[in-house]
């Protein structure tokens, strides 16, 4: 039996105001707080909403995060915000990795490590994002791709690193599509992920790409799935509220 804690991450990609996520942690914490006695609830939303939300988060056991970040300390990187001025902020996670980032702003495996150790080494979990694409999935590739981008992204940690970390399998054909993997998939692809780096049998992997609370279900019922890594449904508080309580097997 796991002793992995379920953990939920919102993707919120490129939406909503500073007053809008305030608006959205009015509506979303107080119910949420109950859930976090059993999962990790973690809201990962633009640079610009970062401080409203840790405001409005204050003594709420939602947490929340950034979805990328520059590896250097500081420096002459304009436009760039690095993992210890997330960790300033109170950002417990950062997603890294994601295939929209991978694909539009060149993200690879290789930054990829660099942004995982300097988030590690700020005490800032990442949530490292890794799926095929549809014309691998086609091609039979769903594993050589996966195993590759997690042996380069993660392979370079130390054991105890590994443990710490939260990986998102996320299918790119799955994201925003409304065509979710099936749970037996998803569940074989991450077995194979936990063995891959080095062994990520403590880490959580959860997994990410049109999670619905129709489908939710299966975060509690495969045994290699932690949770899930959700856009479009997180973008509604009673709709996050009640996918992750589906996560969890509630009615
Ligand atoms: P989706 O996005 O839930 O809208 O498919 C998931 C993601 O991109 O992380």
């Amino acid at each position: 039996m796991s002793v992995r804690r379920p953990i939920f991450a919102a993707n919120w990609k490129m939406y909503k105001t500073p007053p809008q996520a305030r608006e959205y942690v009015r509506a979303f914490a107080s119910s949420a707080a109950g859930l976090c006695e059993r999962a990790d609830i973690v809201l990962c939303v633009p640079f610009i909403d970062l401080e409203t939300i840790a405001d409005a988060l204050t003594a709420s056991p939602v947490a929340f995060g950034a979805q990328d970040c520059y590896w250097q300390a500081e420096g002459a990187f304009t436009g760039e915000i690095s993992a210890a001025m997330l960790k300033s902020l109170g950002c417990g996670y950062c997603i890294v990795g994601h295939s929209e980032r991978r694909q539009h702003f060149g993200e690879t495996d290789e930054s990829v490590a660099k942004k995982v150790s300097a988030l590690l080494a700020v005490g800032v979990t990442p949530i490292v994002c890794v799926g095929e694409s549809l014309e691998e999935h086609n091609a039979g590739l769903t594993l050589q791709r996966v195993m590759q981008q997690v042996n380069d992204g993660l392979g370079h940690l130390e054991d105890d690193e590994r443990a710490a970390l939260v990986v998102a399998y996320e299918p790119i054909w799955a994201i925003g599509t409304g065509m979710a993997d099936t749970p037996e998939n998803a569940n074989r692809t991450i077995s194979l992920i936990r063995q891959s780096a080095g062994g990520l049998d403590d880490a959580r992997v959860v997994y990410g790409g049109s999670m619905k609370v129709e489908n939710a279900a299966f975060c509690c019922t495969q045994p290699a799935i932690d949770g899930g890594l959700i856009g479009s449904a997180s973008l509604d508080p009673a709709v996050f509220l009640s996918l992750v309580k589906a996560g969890l097997g509630d009615a």
